[in-house]
């Protein structure tokens, strides 16, 4: 067994590690999701090499899947996380993670969660604004206890993405103005329990353009070095996630120029360099496997009816994203048909694909909806009172059932984290 993802084998069956994708979504049901630990662990490895030289460190963005199974693979594979809210912090501590190896980002921490990070000693706080400070300030003294934290900034970068997943301009919400930054970090100084020893950044997702990435590196290099130079002891940079993922072509992945663009910047630098990569790491290795409900034509359209929704993988409607569909077992005797893959729920914008050419399907046929390890799951909702897709890991040949929501005690009474 060496291959990596999900693959076909002679007969044009879709597969992952040796198991049979049919056969899993039997055992289990649909709609399922399945994820590849193999796969996961393939491109940690990848981003971990692409960054080592410049002490480069993996603070993976939970946001990207909450899964308690994949936290707590990630976890072992060395990583930290970037987490944005008590519920994530919790996660990753239920799973064992170090606090010291646990950003903390996000525009809108209440007290409660401010107070909770800070009491349990994590790695940092990033700060969105100066009112964001105000309020960590009191409470470390209050509490009497240490934070570190670094400044979120934002340098007005517009990145080429889809407007509701851009984050680097002055628009959107993100960040403290580079107008403001002095201001914030003198105020910074004069706490007793809050120590500033970072800058962080993070323009967008889904973005391609290593040029801007580089810019926005270096413009966030030079600020740290005037910081410095101004009696300020900014030692770490935290440049986010936000790494495009070829979402038509699947397992395509190359980190080659995220290595040469952060090696022109930092070779020669001392900072330490943290990554919060989300999408990247963790989008092919998951498929959503949906059965066909039933077919159904009308004068203008053909429709395959699944049994997951907009309810299980929101992309599609909310940003138009584009996810390749394919059948679970594929028929080269069938001919090809333009088909609108939709759901069950109560609204026309309940799709996965409009317009797609696909072989041939029938009623009770399998379809997986590929690349939904990032985003799929943890966007998902009960509308309709539609249940949760299950979730199963697939970690050296055998597969877990995985769970988003149980308490971590259950989850290894009831043997649904796989004991690695
Ligand atoms: N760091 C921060 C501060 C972030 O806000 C995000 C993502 C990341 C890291 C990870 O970015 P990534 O490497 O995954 O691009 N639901 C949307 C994506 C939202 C991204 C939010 N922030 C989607 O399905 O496309």
């Amino acid at each position: 067994m060496n291959k990596l993802g999900f693959y076909r084998d002679k007969s044009n069956h879709l597969f992952v590690q040796d198991l049979n994708v049919n056969l899993l979504a039997t055992k289990y049901g649909t709609p399922l999701f399945i994820y590849d630990a193999g796969l996961i662990e393939d491109i940690f490895v990848k981003i971990q090499n692409a960054v080592k030289n410049i002490n480069g460190k993996i603070f993976y963005a939970i946001k990207a899947n909450d899964n308690i199974g994949i936290i707590k693979f990630i976890n072992n594979l060395g990583a930290g996380a970037d987490v944005v809210s008590l519920g994530e912090l919790k996660k990753c501590l239920k799973v064992g993670m170090k606090p010291n190896k646990i950003i903390f980002s996000g525009v809108g921490k209440d007290r409660e969660e401010i107070a909770f990070a800070i009491q349990k000693k994590i790695k940092q706080l990033n700060i969105e604004s100066e009112e964001e400070l105000f309020d960590v300030i009191e409470i470390a003294e209050k509490e009497k206890k240490n934070i570190k934290i670094a400044l979120r900034v934002n340098l007005d970068i517009k990145a080429s993405t889809h407007a509701k997943i851009s984050t680097g301009d002055e628009y959107s919400k993100f960040g403290i103005s580079s107008s403001e930054i002095l201001k914030v970090c003198d105020f910074a100084k004069k706490s007793k329990y809050v120590t500033l020893h970072g800058l962080a950044i993070h323009i967008g997702s889904q973005i391609f353009d290593y040029d801007l990435f580089s810019s926005t590196y270096s413009a966030l290099e030079k600020l740290a070095y005037r910081l410095n130079k101004n009696g300020f002891n900014i030692k770490s940079l935290d440049l986010g996630g936000g790494f495009g993922v070829n979402y038509e072509k699947y397992n395509f992945h190359n980190f080659n120029e995220l290595k040469k663009i952060t090696e022109e910047i930092f070779l020669k630098k001392k900072y330490e360099i943290c990554f919060e990569p989300g999408r990247s790491l963790i989008a092919d290795s998951g498929i959503l496997v949906t059965k066909i409900i039933r077919t159904k034509n009308s004068r203008k359209k053909s429709f395959l009816i699944v049994d997951a929704g907009m309810n299980h993988l929101i992309r599609p409607t909310l940003y138009n994203a584009f996810h390749r569909i394919e059948p679970i077992k594929l028929n080269d005797t069938r001919k090809n048909k333009v088909v609108d893959v939709v759901g069950p729920i109560c609204e026309t914008g309940d799709f996965f694909a409009l317009d797609r050419k696909l072989q041939e399907m029938s009623k009770n046929e399998l379809l997986a909806i590929m690349s939904t390890g990032a985003y799929g799951s943890v966007m998902s909702s009960n509308y309709n009172s539609q249940k949760n897709a299950k979730e199963i890991l697939i970690y050296k040949g055998k597969d877990y059932l995985i769970k988003k929501e149980l308490s971590f005690n259950e989850l290894i009474k009831s043997h649904v984290i796989p004991n690695f």
